[in-house]
Formats: structure tokens, C-alpha cells, sequence
């Protein structure tokens, strides 16, 4: 379903520059949208318009089917369903204190006192800055007033969040739990649209991509699609990402498995083909044709662990006793991805999971999750890009857990799942504290009865 759209826009600023022209956009609910483009190539201007802050030249701007009217009651209408986030939160946050300034947007739209003060409560929990609410946001850190800009939108429970440039000026932490908070609000239906010039980003998070040049759309279509194509992002003034560029130059070699479009670290690494032949020395009783077990192996001739049971069949000998091997990995071993549902935790039960469980990798999702670890001293392993890391870890043949809330186990859980389906390799995984199927623990006979408690 087409939630926000727009139809041939045009926008010039008082000084005669056209800053956005022929702009023909559709946006489905529910998705996570990327504008790709250099500076000055018309995306901001464009998400002003996208939310009644600017008006067209000409052209339309339809939410859920209806064009855009600019007078002040629609406008505050829209402005409540289609939140925006600026570069700058400078530009955002004005308010004597970070309660104040996210109380803003509900109180402006007539709420209750009592709904006013519950949106806001529950915005601060879920941006993980509950314990800063009586603090001046001018005294927050860059990330901080990011998620207190980013609060005082969902306070107002918008149906579309569009954040210009969210990671700009962040560290890669803070950039990290922004798009953690992100994934979490599109898990629950938000429909989601950025801005960038991270190609890497845009090609890893998004659903769907627009570029955008010199005030115009030059491509669009699904992350994969439009980041293949070499001279569409030439023209933008974009590279390819970094997984792509190293994919094409893997597959250039031969070394590379089918077609594929590797989007994070666990998937590149298994786009690589094995070794499957190499130089070993027998001793002088093996014959050709016999197996031999050549024990534990690392580096580049385990594929899926950096250690591996190899086992070998005998191709050829040569005269000086050395012979070609054929490698047989049978019956990889991986281990797994247990998450930890935090809306509804017990300190006692995760401890409980680290120890009995054997998890050897502990992760967090979320502010939330970080401080709930820290306070309980709780050791993390993982604080960002946990997701891929512990599937790295798994591939390894460890166990681990993370812990997430609500929405992020879902997403956690769906990113592993798509990794399973396309990698093949089984992974074991579940969610820990709810009904759903978790086999270690359900395997495990002798083991405690950690579901029960
Ligand atoms: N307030 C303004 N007045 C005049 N020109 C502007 C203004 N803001 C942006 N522009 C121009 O409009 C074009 C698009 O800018 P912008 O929408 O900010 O692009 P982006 O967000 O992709 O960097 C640029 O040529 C820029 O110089
Ligand atoms: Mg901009």
C-alpha cells in the first residue's frame, strides 16, 4: 500500500535556485526507504516538502491517497503522521529540558495532561534516556540529542519517520543505536525514510533506494538492483558499497559462489568458495584413493569456523611423497544465536542462561539492554553490530546470546533466519523467554528447566 507520494514536484528557493524538479515518488507502508545522493543534489529540500514544510511549485504530495492542503489545521495533521528529524537536532531541540522538549509535540496537539506525560515517559524508555529527562539538552552529547530529537517525533506516535542525514556527526556507536532504534520502530509498522550519502548504509538497511542528482531522481529500485549498476552511481557521484566492491572482485577471481549480493560481513564471507585441493605430505603406506583424517584445521582451509575436523581423500602421489588432497567437510558444527527478551526479564533467569547455557559471546541491543547489563554487571562481548557479530560467532561454533527488547528480538531473530535460508548452514536459534521453539535448551535433558522459571 502507497502511503506517501508525490507527483511531478517542483521547488524553487527565493534566490531562483531549483532545488528539487520532476520528482515522481512512491512510498510503501511499512518500509525502510533510502535517498542516496551527494550534497547539495536536493534531499533535504525534498523531505521538506514531504512533510508540508515547504510547498511545491507545482505537482502534489498525496498521504494515503489525499494531496497535501497547507493550511495550518492540515498541516499540524501531517506533521503529526509524517515526523521529521533534522541534520542538526541544534535545529530540533529547544527546550529548557530534555522532558519539555519531547512533551512539545503531544501537548501541542491538544493531549491530556496524563497522555502527554505517558507518550513522553514512554519515549524516553524506548530511546534508553529515561535517567536524562530533567537534564538541558544543550548539555547532551551529539548521539543523546539525536535520540531526544528522535523521541520528541515518536511521542507524537507519527505513522512515517523521515530523518534527514541521521548519522551524520555521530560516532559509530551512536550511529549504531540509531538505526537499532530505527529497525525497532519499523519492526513495529513505522514506515521508515533517510537520508545519506553512506552508500554502505543505504545498501545494507534499505528496502528501497532512491538516487537522487542534481535535483532530480536518476535511479530507484531495491538496494541490490540499483547498487550494481556502476554507471548509475558514477553519474550520482557515489561509490558502490564496500561488500559489493569486494564481492565483484572475488567473483572477477573465480573464487566466488553463483550470484549473489552479499549486504553484511557474515553473508560476504560466505560467498567464498572452499579449497578443495591441497599439498599435503603422506607417509609412505597411504595409497591412492585412501581417506585420510588430517585432524583439526585452520585458517583459510576451515570455511565455516576457524577451526574444523577435515577429512581427505587421496587424488594423487607424488614422486617425492608429497600428494594432492581432496578436502571432505562433513557435518559442520555451528553453534548458535540465543536471544533474550528483555520487555520481560529476570535477572535471575539470564544469569542462569549465561552459566547453564554455556554462552561464551553475550551481546545487547539497545541503550536500554546496555544499561540493564552494565548495572548488573552483566559482561558484554558486543555492544554494536551485534546482530552480524554473533552470527560470525556462531559460525564459529560458539554460543550466544543478545539481549534485545520487543520489536528488536524480532528483528534479530528474522536477520538470522534470512541468513539460515541463504547460507544453508544451520544455525541453532530461538528466543528464550518466550513459547517459542528454543532447542538447546529443550535438548538439553539433564539440563535445568530454564523455560519453567
Ligand atoms: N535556503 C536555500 N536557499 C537557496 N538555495 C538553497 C537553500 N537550501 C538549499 N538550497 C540549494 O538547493 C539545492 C538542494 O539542496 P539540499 O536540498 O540542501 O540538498 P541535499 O540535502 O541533498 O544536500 C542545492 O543547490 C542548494 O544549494
Ligand atoms: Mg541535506
Amino acid at each position: 500500500m502507497i502511503i506517501l507520494e508525490t507527483r511531478n514536484l517542483k521547488y524553487t528557493y527565493p534566490d531562483e535556485t531549483v532545488a528539487c524538479k520532476d520528482l515522481n515518488i512512491e512510498i510503501k507502508k511499512g518500509k525502510k526507504v533510502a535517498f542516496v545522493g551527494q550534497n547539495g543534489s536536493g534531499k533535504s529540500t525534498l523531505f521538506l516538502l514531504m512533510n508540508g514544510t515547504l510547498k511545491p511549485d507545482e505537482g502534489e504530495v498525496h498521504f494515503h491517497g489525499i494531496p497535501f492542503k497547507y493550511d495550518s489545521k492540515s498541516l499540524r495533521e501531517i506533521r503529526k503522521s509524517i515526523g521529521i528529524v533534522f541534520q542538526n537536532s541544534d535545529d530540533q531541540i529547544f527546550a529548557p529540558t530534555v522532558y519539555q522538549d519531547i512533551a512539545f509535540g503531544p501537548a501541542n496537539l491538544g493531549y491530556s495532561k496524563e497522555r502527554v506525560d505517558f507518550c513522553v515517559k514512554h519515549s524516553l524508555e524506548q530511546v534508553g534516556l529515561s535517567h536524562l529527562q530533567d537534564k538541558p539538552p544543550h548539555h547532551l552529547s551529539g548521539g543523546q540529542k539525536k535520540r531526544v530529537a528522535l523521541a520528541g517525533i515518536m511521542a507524537m506516535e507519527p505513522e512515517i519517520i523521515i530523518l534527514d542525514e541521521p548519522l551524520s556527526n555521530l560516532d559509530p556507536i551512536g550511529a549504531d543505536e540509531i538505526m537499532d532504534l530505527l529497525n525497532e520502530f519499523n519492526q513495529f509498522g513505522t514506515t521508515i525514510i533517510i537520508s545519506t550519502h553512506d552508500v554502505d548504509l543505504a545498501y545494507r538497511w534499505s528496502d528501497y533506494v532512491y538516487i537522487m542528482s542534481n535535483s532530480k531522481l536518476i535511479g530507484q529500485g531495491t538496494p541490490t538492483e540499483v547498487f550494481k549498476e556502476q554507471e548509475l552511481l558514477k553519474k550520482a557521484g557515489l561509490r558502490q558499497p564496500t561488500t559489493l566492491e569486494i564481492y565483484y572482485e572475488i567473483e572477477r577471481r573465480g573464487l566466488a559462489y553463483g550470484k549473489n549480493s552479499p549486504k553484511t560481513v557474515p553473508e560476504l564471507v560466505n560467498t567464498f568458495k572452499s579449497l578443495d585441493l591441497m599439498w599435503v605430505d603422506v607417509p609412505p603406506k597411504v595409497k591412492e584413493g585412501d581417506s585420510l583424517n588430517l585432524g583439526v584445521m585452520y585458517g583459510d582451509y576451515a570455511t565455516h569456523s576457524p577451526y574444523e575436523a577435515i577429512n581427505a581423500k587421496v587424488l594423487h602421489i607424488h614422486l617425492d611423497g608429497r600428494a594432492i588432497v581432496e578436502l571432505k567437510r562433513k557435518g559442520i558444527k555451528a553453534g548458535g544465536v540465543l536471544l533474550y527478551d528483555t520487555n520481560n526479564y529476570s535477572l535471575k533467569e539470564i544469569r542462569q542462561i549465561l552459566k547453564e547455557g554455556e554462552m561464551v559471546f553475550v551481546g545487547a541491543m539497545g541503550k536500554k539492554n546496555k544499561i540493564l547489563a552494565e548495572k548488573n554487571g552483566i559482561h558484554l562481548d558486543v555492544t554494536s553490530g551485534v546482530i552480524d557479530k554473533s552470527i560470525l560467532m556462531a559460525l564459529c561454533g560458539k554460543r550466544c546470546l543478545i539481549l534485545a527488547a520487543g520489536g528488536m528480538v524480532d528483528h534479530a531473530l528474522r536477520r538470522i533466519r534470512e541468513y539460515v535460508e541463504k547460507s544453508g548452514i544451520e544455525l541453532t536459534m530461538g528466543i528464550v523467554n518466550r513459547k517459542e521453539s528454543c532447542k538447546w535448551l529443550e535438548e538439553a535433558d539433564d539440563g535445568p528447566e530454564i523455560l519453567e522459571l
